[in-house]
């Protein structure tokens, strides 16, 4: 189905988001910074302190991938450009946790929920809304706050600099997913609708329903309240841009 092609075109608010992110800086390839030590929670092994950070590493991953997709399959020239800037942003986000990893044994592998679903992410074939929402409404969202607060796992200075860059980005990347992606909702039929919003919901559940003692277990120790108190927050943000009607949604 065609959505509204000059919906991101004619809207200011994505304009300044594209001129905040031309002019964001960058820290420079600082030796002394690169050279310094990372410092690792104390309750946390090595392994697990690199598997934790990895994951973070596989997400920009993902989300760089999807940029390129959904750059190719928008419509609309303003959003395309967008998400161009953001892709740079994904690409030097994945490059500085690659190098921060470096000294603690590089890359370990993607969680396997974590990874099925950034492999079911990928695969959608349906319309490119989808995968916007799953990354642009979802993902940024809770990258966002498993770096901003989670102190006990990320206190590490060097971490935290990285940190610092990386959600000034995502916070501009979760508004533009939010500005842009309602007007295209609006094209689709309230299956379609439907049909993203439980797929969304399957793949969170994925990545949080993680087995215990996976590296997921240590990022998110939350007690089953919690965690439908998280999804109640991603359901108000999918009910704002109108992909389902308050009464559609469901629990966690
Ligand atoms: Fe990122
Ligand atoms: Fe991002």
């Amino acid at each position: 189905m065609q959505s509204n092609n000059a919906a991101a075109a004619r809207d200011p608010r994505i304009e300044a988001l594209i001129a905040k992110a031309e002019a964001a800086t960058w820290p420079a390839d600082d030796a002394a910074f690169w050279s310094s030590r990372a410092v690792r929670p104390r309750h946390i092994s090595r392994a697990k302190y690199r598997a934790m950070v990895s994951q973070i590493y596989h997400g920009e991953c993902t989300t760089l991938a999807v940029c390129k997709r959904l750059s190719d399959e928008i419509p609309d020239p303003l959003a395309a450009r967008f998400l161009a800037l953001q892709a740079d942003e994904e690409r030097r986000h994945a490059q500085m946790f690659e190098r921060y990893l470096e000294p603690l044994g590089g890359i370990a592998p993607v969680d396997p929920g974590l990874g099925g679903a950034f492999a079911r992410t990928l695969s959608w074939d349906g319309p490119w809304q989808a995968v916007a929402v799953a990354v642009n409404v979802i993902l940024e969202a809770e990258t966002i706050r498993l770096l901003l607060r989670s102190p006990h796992l990320f206190s590490c200075p060097k971490l935290r600099t990285i940190i610092d860059v990386v959600t000034r980005d995502e916070a501009r990347h979760l508004a533009f997913g939010r500005l842009f992606i309602a007007p295209h909702l609006a094209a689709l039929s309230v299956e379609e609708r439907r049909r993203i919003y439980l797929w969304v919901l399957s793949l969170w559940r994925e990545c949080i329903y993680t087995p215990r003692g996976g590296v997921l277990a240590l990022v998110l120790r939350f007690k089953r309240r919690r965690l439908r108190r998280l999804w109640d927050g991603h359901n108000a943000a999918m009910c704002d841009i109108g992909l389902v009607s308050e009464g559609e949604t469901v629990a966690a």
